[in-house]
């Protein structure tokens, strides 16, 4: 059986083809930062980037930066680019605002665009924020809807001619909503 000594694993770390990605980032001294999944490491060339932008764009051509730089144009270009990495084609990602807020939109048009319709399904398991984000939106709306919490394994008996609008964490933590 494999011994999980500090050898075997800087064997492994020698071997591994992605090791060559750690320089690529700026990581604190004496941290070993495992969370990538939510406020990664910051990589170096965000750093660069981010001083360009504050000093060039935003500090020497302010206004004018919407159109030299492309700041309209920005939520496109990194959907273009999200686009390829989730299996989606050019022109079908946007990228806008916060999860919480982009959930508060879509949730707020599926229910308008059914207004028979008064059910939201939401799984109770949610990032937490998805679902009290519905709950506000329920209390904005004047509690004319009702949230239906279900699980994966409940969901299918959650559905009914009732339901507008279905939010689901898949992909483990992206939020997903079907409108239906
Ligand atoms: C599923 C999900 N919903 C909501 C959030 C909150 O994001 P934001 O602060 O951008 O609204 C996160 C953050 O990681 C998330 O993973």
């Amino acid at each position: 059986m494999t011994k999980l000594t500090e050898e075997y694993f800087l064997e492994l770390d020698k071997n591994d083809e992605l090791a060559r990605f750690r320089d690529e980032f700026y990581i604190p001294e004496d941290t070993i930062y495992l969370d990538g999944n939510s406020l990664g490491a910051m990589p170096l060339k965000a750093m660069q980037r981010a001083q360009k932008i504050v000093e060039d764009e935003w500090g020497k051509n302010l206004i004018k930066s919407w159109n030299t730089a492309g700041w309209f144009e920005l939520p496109y270009k990194l959907g273009d680019k999200i686009a390829s990495l989730i299996g989606a084609n050019g022109g079908e990602v946007v990228v806008t605002d916060s999860t919480g807020i982009n959930i508060f939109k879509v949730i707020s048009a599926a229910l308008s665009i059914r207004p028979e319709r008064s059910v939201i399904v939401m799984e109770g398991s949610n990032f937490p924020t998805d679902n009290y984000m519905a709950q506000g939106l329920v209390e904005l709306l004047g509690h004319k809807h009702e949230i239906r919490f279900a699980e994966i394994d409940t969901l299918i008996d959650a559905i009914d001619q009732d339901v507008a609008v279905i939010c689901l964490s898949m992909f483990i933590i992206r939020p997903v909503i079907f409108l239906i």
